[in-house]
Parts: structure tokens; sequence; C-alpha cells
């Protein structure tokens, strides 16, 4: 995987609001954009109907979860993928240290690769399921995107989160029903549930919905 000349760009160029939510991590989003529209397309990792929503369906979505992650915390990415959201956070916000769990290898190849290329300095890449880890390693924060229904995600996160810290699933318009659904495990996990909180308000044109779950 190189890094892909501009003059032969394959990917839609960045929206404008993309700088607002990026700044000074603009280029790098836009470097990774560019190898999920060449390589991550070519090695099956998002499909060729996602590259001209590429921004605002993934990178500018993903982002703006960070918006709910303190300085300086640990950050347990689930299910990752291509990357999504925990390779975009750590793009956004150096201050986090982010590990991507993922078990399927062509994908991990695909990440520590993009780290690489990246010059991402706060991202380790983990390949195994969620369960390898609990017992094993704790984070301030987990997230996850697309893995699982709640009650299942639940399971698999909440042991990873230290206690006091969150557990952050984005969830979009099932959010309020997944949760109502998983109450017993995540009590029986320790987890609290705060709410749906909409993140990107103001930025987005539609709010990103993440549910928010604090660990006793
Ligand atoms: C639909 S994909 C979503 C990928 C990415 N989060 C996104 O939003 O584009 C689900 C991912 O979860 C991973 N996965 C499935 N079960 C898992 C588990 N128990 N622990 C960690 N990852 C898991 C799969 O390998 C897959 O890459």
């Amino acid at each position: 995987m190189k890094p892909t000349d501009p003059d032969t760009s394959n990917s839609p160029s960045a929206p404008d609001v993309a700088r607002r939510v990026f700044s000074q991590s603009l280029p790098t989003a836009e470097a990774y954009a560019e190898l999920l529209a060449t390589d991550g397309i070519v090695r099956g990792l998002i499909g060729p109907r996602e590259v001209p929503r590429l921004w605002d369906r993934h990178l500018l979505n993903c982002a703006v979860v960070t918006d709910a992650v303190d300085q300086g915390a640990s950050v347990c990415d689930i299910g990752s993928g291509a990357g999504l959201p925990g390779l975009v956070m750590a793009i956004r916000r150096p201050d986090l240290m982010v590990t991507l769990v993922e078990p399927l290898l062509r994908r991990t190849t695909f990440l520590e690769e993009a780290v690489g290329i990246l010059a991402l300095k706060n991202v380790r890449v983990r390949r195994g399921r969620a369960e390898d880890l609990h017992g094993v390693a704790t984070f301030d924060v987990v997230t996850s995107r697309a893995v699982a229904p709640m009650d299942r995600l639940s399971r698999w996160s909440l042991p990873l989160v230290r206690s006091g810290g969150s557990f952050l699933a984005m969830k979009g318009s099932s959010a309020e029903t997944e949760v109502a659904d998983a109450a017993k495990v995540i009590g029986k996990e320790k987890g609290q549930v705060q709410g749906v909180i909409e993140l990107g308000t103001g930025l987005l044109e539609t709010p990103v919905r993440v549910v928010r779950i604090v660990k006793r």
C-alpha cells in the first residue's frame, strides 16, 4: 500500500466543514480517505458505493465521537473494520491512545499498514475478539460502530471499561430500543445508561447519536 499521488486522487475532496472538524489533522484525514477509496475498495474493506459518502457518513461522523472523550484518554475501539471510528478518532485527537481491536487478519493488515503510512504514533492494532481482552486490559473509553446488537455488544465491551469510564456505542435511530432491550445485560455488566447523546450538532447535517453508558 503506497500513498497515492494527489493528482490521481480517487477520493472525493474534503468538504469545508472537514477543516473545522479536523483542523491541523486535516491532511492526515485526507490521506486516510484516499487509502479507503483506493486500497480499502480493492481489498474489500468498504464497498465502492461508500466512496461518494466517505466524508459525510464515515470520517466526519466518526470524528465527532471524540467530543465525548476527555483529554489524554485511553480508547479501545471494538470491531474497527477499516478503522471506523477508532482510527479517525486517533487522527482528530493525537492526545488519545487508541487500541483498535479486530479479529479478521485482512482487516488488521490494512489497519497496521494505514497506521504506518499515516505515521500515527497513538494507535495500536490488536488482532482478536473483544472477549479475548476480558481480564487482560481496561480502558477509559470503549467505542464501537455497527458491530453487534446492544446486548451482545455490552457483554463484549463493558468488561473492557475501567470503573468510572464510559462505553460509547454509535447506534443511530435504533438507540433507545436497543438500550431498552439490553437493560438486563447492561446492569449485570455494571453499566449505568446515561442516555443517548447527539454529537456534531451545528457541524454536521445530521448529528451522530451515541449511547453513553458509564461503568460503576
Ligand atoms: C460491520 S463491521 C463494522 C466495522 C466498522 N466498525 C465500521 O463501522 O465500519 C463489524 C466488525 O466487527 C468485527 N467483530 C465481530 N465480532 C467481533 C468481536 N467479538 N470482537 C471484536 N470485533 C468483532 C468484525 O470482524 C467486523 O470487522
